[in-house]
């Protein structure tokens, strides 16, 4: 998991600080033996790394990649009940650039452009010779314009945890779907009948505590991203799910300006660009507009998150340990919620409600400001 402070220091996350999330272990890739089949069930084409690269164009966009269970940490209530999964804090995301070639050039170049309801995904991960890492997109989705078979993250080649050498870059949607080291494409009229698109990836009712097979086979595998937002910076470097109040010294600038500055990320799904970003010191009841800094994309194809920065005058601070929320609201006008008590589900995924943090201020730094 990134660190909150890292996420907000650049608009692209440095690999090495990328979150990885592996379900199982890292493969080992001989890329003079490695192949990429591609096909439908009944005929399979099968290229080379080089075949790959050489054939067909390159294509660049940036892309933020995000866990569903981003934020699950916040979603554990003694309540409602504990939260099954990794209990990430706000750092399962990062922003990067993704280079490979189009899955709609391959598939269309390969004839398999015309039928099939689904585009499937496999990797060289396996428990067994028939369970491997798995995932799928609807074909709509799959031949749309920025759906990368990618071999570079930030202008060099994939790095093992992230997929080395082929990765799927489905932007807009769930991490769960980027599927590393792929080594098998299919069109089907199917999902994936992998157990992280039948099970682990979907959303199922707040009313589920013990899921059942029925519970997942009437749950949708969980697809687009939805609207999230997080306060990065004041940040602690420990474990941000146990800091329950978060000592601050602003640093030099803020000092000099007499303001705190306040930072974060905040994205959405299936292309939709970030239309503001508030924060609230008084619980909701009033807020303020953060500045943003998002790249100009075409419409419906915003694929990477939003920075977005906020100055508090030191004059509006309250001494006491005081709360900051941060919200987003997306170009579709989608919002928000409160709190996570409402969409909490068993899984844990998709947690987008406000987020807020405590602050406390030294006081003397106040001080030496006025
Ligand atoms: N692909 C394979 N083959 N195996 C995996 O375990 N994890 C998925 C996805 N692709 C996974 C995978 C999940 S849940 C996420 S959130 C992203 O990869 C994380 O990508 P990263 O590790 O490059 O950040």
């Amino acid at each position: 998991e990134t660190k909150p402070s890292v996420l907000v220091s650049s608009f692209i996350t440095p690999v090495e600080q990328f979150f990885v999330r592996n379900h199982m272990h890292v493969p080992f890739v001989n890329i003079n033996e490695y192949k990429l089949e591609i096909g439908n069930g009944k005929s399979t084409h099968s290229l080379s790394f080089d075949d790959l690269t050489e054939k067909y164009q390159s294509h660049t966009i940036t892309s933020t990649l995000a866990c569903s269970g981003n934020r699950r940490g916040a979603m554990n209530n003694e309540e409602q009940g504990t939260i099954r999964g990794a209990p990430w804090y706000v750092g399962a995301i990062g922003n990067a650039r993704w280079t490979g070639v189009r899955l709609r050039d391959v598939l269309q170049s390969l004839g398999l452009d015309k039928e099939g309801k689904y585009v499937q995904f496999y990797g060289l991960d396996c428990e067994t010779p028939k369970r491997c890492y798995g995932g799928s997109i609807p074909i709509e989705k799959a031949l749309s314009d920025d759906v990368l078979i990618a071999y570079e993250m930030n202008n060099e080649s994939l790095t093992r945890d992230h997929g080395y050498p082929l990765r799927i870059i489905v932007p807009g949607s769930i991490g769960a779907r980027s599927v590393k080291w792929v080594n098998r494409i299919v069109v089907s009229d199917k999902e994936s009948d992998s157990p992280w698109q039948i099970f682990d990836y979907k959303l199922l009712p707040t009313s589920v505590k013990q899921p059942q097979k029925s519970d997942y086979d009437a749950a949708p595998a969980i697809q687009d991203l939805n609207v999230n937002s997080a306060i990065c910076y004041p940040s602690s470097n420990e474990d941000g799910n146990k800091v329950k109040i978060l000592s601050v010294q602003p640093n030099h600038n803020d000092i000099k300006n007499k303001k705190l500055t306040i930072k974060g990320y905040a994205l959405s799904g299936g292309g939709k660009q970030i239309q503001n970003v508030q924060v609230s010191l008084d619980h909701g009841k009033t807020w303020l507009e953060a500045e943003l800094e998002q790249l100009a994309e075409p419409h419906m194809r915003a694929w990477a998150w939003t920075l977005w920065t906020y100055h508090i005058p030191f004059d509006d601070l309250p001494s006491k340990p005081f709360d900051i929320i941060c919200r987003a609201t997306d170009t579709n006008e989608n919002s928000q919620p409160e709190s996570p008590v409402g969409i909490w589900n068993v899984l844990g995924h998709m947690n987008n409600a406000w987020h807020k943090i405590t602050l406390q201020i030294d006081e003397k730094c106040l001080k030496k400001g006025s």
